[in-house]
C-alpha cells in the first residue's frame, strides 16, 4: 500500500484522503481503513476516466456526419465535367430492326422515367438498359429501345437511339424531339446529383454538336401524354424549375 500512499500523496498533499491514510506504523485498523480508501480512490478514478472516455467517443460519433461527407457521396464520374456516354456496344444492344433519321436540330427535349428499378452502379445500369431494350423490341415489337438516351444514378448517359434517329417515347412528338429517360421512378425522391449533371452535360453537347436547337424547350412525357405518369412527381416538380422547361402550349 505504500505505493498507493505515495501516488495519492504526490497528487495533492492537502487532500483529505492523504491525511486519512497517514497512519502510525503499528495501527493495523488504521492501515486497513487506509487500504480500503486507497483501493476505493483508484476505483473511483478509473470510473471517472472511463466515463470521460465514453463521453468523448459518443461526441465524436455524433459530430461525424456534420464534419465529413461519407466516401460514397463524392462524385466519381462527372467531377471533372466530362460527359460519359456508354455506347450501345458496351451495354450489348441488339441491332435496331429499322431506323428513321431525325431532322436536326430538334426543337424539343422530352424527359421521362423508365419506370424500372433505379441503378447507382454501372454494372446494374448496363443490365437495366439491356432489359428495357428487350421489353421494347421483343414484347412491344418496336424497332429499338424507345429512348434516344437514358441516364443512370451512376452519372453515365446510356446511348439509346442516339442523336440521329427518331425515338419511340412520346407519340406525336417523336419526329421533332430527343427522348431522354432517367432510370427509375422518382415519385418520392430525386435522381442523384450526378444524374442531373449528366443531363446538363448531354444537353450542352447536343446544342454544341448541332443536334438540339439553341432555343430548345424541355417538356416532360406526362405533359404531352395524359396516359403517362412519367417522370414521377418529385422529379417532375424538379424539372419544372429548369429554365428551359415550359408549360405545353407556350412553345413557339
Ligand atoms: C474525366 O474522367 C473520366 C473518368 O471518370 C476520364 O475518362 C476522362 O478522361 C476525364 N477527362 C478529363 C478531361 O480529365
Ligand atoms: C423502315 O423505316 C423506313 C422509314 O421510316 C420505312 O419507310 C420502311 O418501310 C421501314 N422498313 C421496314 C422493313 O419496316
Amino acid at each position: 500500500m505504500v505505493f498507493w500512499f505515495s501516488i495519492l500523496s504526490s497528487m495533492d498533499t492537502n487532500s483529505p484522503v492523504v491525511v486519512l491514510v497517514q497512519c502510525e506504523q503499528k495501527d493495523s485498523k488504521c492501515q486497513r481503513l487506509s487500504n480500503t480508501i486507497a483501493v476505493f480512490s483508484v476505483f473511483v478514478l478509473s470510473v471517472i476516466c472511463m466515463a470521460v472516455v465514453i463521453t468523448k467517443l459518443k461526441e465524436t460519433n455524433k459530430s461525424f456526419p456534420n464534419t465529413r461527407k461519407p466516401l460514397h457521396s463524392y462524385p466519381k464520374v462527372n467531377d471533372n465535367g466530362t460527359l460519359q456516354i456508354i455506347s450501345r456496344d458496351e451495354w450489348l444492344a441488339q441491332p435496331a430492326r429499322n431506323k428513321t433519321t431525325l431532322q436536326l436540330p430538334v426543337p424539343l427535349v422530352i424527359l421521362g422515367n423508365t419506370a424500372t428499378e433505379e441503378c447507382s452502379k454501372k454494372a446494374m445500369c448496363l443490365l437495366r438498359v439491356n432489359t428495357i431494350q428487350s421489353l421494347h423490341m421483343d414484347i412491344r415489337r418496336w424497332d429499338d429501345i424507345g429512348y434516344n438516351f437514358l441516364i443512370g444514378n451512376d452519372g453515365y448517359v446510356y446511348e439509346g437511339r442516339g442523336w440521329d434517329n427518331q425515338g419511340a417515347h412520346t407519340k406525336g412528338f417523336n419526329s421533332r424531339s430527343l427522348g431522354v429517360s432517367f432510370l427509375g421512378h422518382f415519385v418520392h425522391h430525386l435522381p442523384s446529383e450526378r444524374a442531373f449533371v449528366a443531363l446538363k452535360l448531354l444537353l450542352e453537347e447536343g446544342v454544341r454538336a448541332g443536334k438540339i436547337s439553341e432555343d430548345y424547350v424541355i417538356y416532360c412525357q406526362r405533359q404531352l401524354r395524359s396516359d403517362l405518369k412519367s417522370p414521377g412527381q418529385e422529379l417532375y416538380e424538379e424539372i419544372m424549375t429548369f429554365d428551359r422547361w415550359k408549360e405545353y402550349g407556350q412553345e413557339v
